[in-house]
């Protein structure tokens, strides 16, 4: 830093995805480390619809550490962003950059300073896995400030610190969080399975859900669910690791019947160990139930038609939204008019806000106002079932969305989220 009286700000942007797991994570054998009893499968959404962006910065004039969390200031003396920064820091190599005049030596690293900034482009309170995309971001743009060699799989493990299910998010396609067997958790990373490409005729739709109660944090459920579920442990020891190698093979063969089966059975049976729990954890709420219900019905009549015709996988996390995975579009295009007779908008919501994300899947199921929405047909098993009611409301929005890609960093300044002169936010 050479003595003089440095004034430069060195920044670095990143932008990060979040994920859906399939084989679901639900139980550490660690708490502090944050290692699992299980692995899991998860998916990546496509960041264009749900992301973090984080800009992470350092100069010699701060005083601090500092972070806000859209806009707000937040403390960053959570445990947990503890154990990141330190791991981060303790990796941090020689940093220099001519033309700025920067130099800082790994040493260096210790006694300076870092001000950060974090924005999600969906609603936090949501229930979309912030947390996930969040910690991620924050690990992969440190990283890349700090020009660390680690590759994503060691900084998964550094992320896995900040929250489990963020490990997944360094990867973009398909990714696999390996439970490892060490106490100090260095093997229990995230490892990509399949890129994005491979199986890009997904689409996931989201349902959020209105209506929010309190919901039980997962870090608090789980710890529960492995103090009292007599369940938790054979679904960690014998139904897992037979699912987590089928799951492989179905996503390695695009087998969407099995992907769909096992999807499917996972996220019942974590909502089976959170009943299982003691007291018992109710993530899903009425409308939720009745997506569900909906859902399993359409899978079955697939199923009974021919059993390789599922066209649709459901997944529901700590959280009462429902997350559906099509086929291919024109399977999507028909759950989604299904998906708007059944949860209509309310008189005062316009479709625009209503179906977010990708919108092209509106167009290829006919939808182009409130008035195709007012006159679709009711689904054929709807008409001999009078007892179906439609149920304005109850879903805030959809978000429709595909299998995405993993973190980039964002090069171009202007959408820094820090102002590059004084490191506070824009
Ligand atoms: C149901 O990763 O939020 O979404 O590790 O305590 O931060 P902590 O928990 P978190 O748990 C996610 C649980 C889940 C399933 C999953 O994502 O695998």
């Amino acid at each position: 830093m050479g003595g003089e009286p440095a004034k430069w700000v060195s920044m670095v942007t990143a932008r990060t995805p979040t994920n859906i797991a399939v084989i679901k994570y639900w139980g550490k054998r660690d708490e502090t480390l944050i290692l699992p009893i299980n692995d899991s499968i998860s998916v990546t959404l496509d960041p264009n619809h749900l992301c973090t962006t984080t800009t992470v910065s350092v100069s010699p004039s701060f005083d601090q550490d500092r972070m806000w969390l859209n806009g707000k200031e937040i403390s960053l003396q959570g445990g947990r962003f503890q154990s990141c920064l330190r791991e981060i820091r303790a990796r941090a190599q020689d940093v220099e950059d001519e033309k700025k005049g920067i130099k800082i030596k790994k040493e260096d690293w210790q006694n300076l300073h870092l001000h950060i900034a974090s924005y999600n482009n969906f609603p936090t309170a949501a229930g979309l896995a912030s947390s996930a995309a969040g910690l991620a971001c924050l690990v992969f743009s440190l990283a890349k400030l700090m020009n660390l060699k680690e590759d994503n799989s060691q900084l998964s493990a550094i992320a896995r610190q900040g929250s489990g299910s963020a490990c997944r998010s360094l990867y973009g396609g398909f990714v696999k969080w390996i439970m490892g067997k060490e106490d100090n958790g260095s093997d229990s990373l995230a490892v990509q399975l399949a890129d994005e490409k491979h199986w890009d005729e997904l689409v996931i739709i989201i349902a959020v859900v209105s209506a929010r109660q309190k919901e039980t944090s997962s870090t608090s459920g789980m710890r529960d669910t492995v103090e009292t579920s007599a369940l938790i442990q054979h679904r960690a020891k014998e139904v897992v690791p037979k699912r987590i190698i089928q799951m492989e093979d179905a996503i390695q063969k695009r087998d969407f019947p099995s992907f769909a089966r096992l999807a499917c059975t996972d996220s019942n049976q974590f909502h089976a160990v959170c009943l299982d729990t003691y007291p018992p954890i109710f993530y899903m709420n009425d409308t939720s139930h009745r997506q569900d219900n909906q859902l399993c019905r359409e899978m079955e009549s697939c199923r009974r038609n021919t059993s390789d015709n599922v066209q649709v996988a459901y997944t529901f996390d700590a959280g009462p939204n429902a997350v559906m995975i099509a086929r291919n579009r024109k399977t999507a295009a028909l759950l989604l008019q299904r998906l708007l007779y059944n949860f209509p908008p309310q008189s005062d919501t316009d479709l625009d806000s209503y179906i977010i994300g990708d919108k092209s899947i509106l167009q290829d199921a006919g939808i182009n106002d409130m008035k195709d929405v007012e006159g679709l047909a009711p689904p054929p098993e709807i008409k001999d079932n009078i007892l179906i009611q439609k149920s304005k409301g109850d879903v805030s929005y959809f978000i429709c969305t595909r299998p995405g890609g993993g973190p980039v960093v964002l090069a171009d300044e202007t959408q820094a989220l820090l102002n590059p002169l004084t490191g506070l936010p824009k």
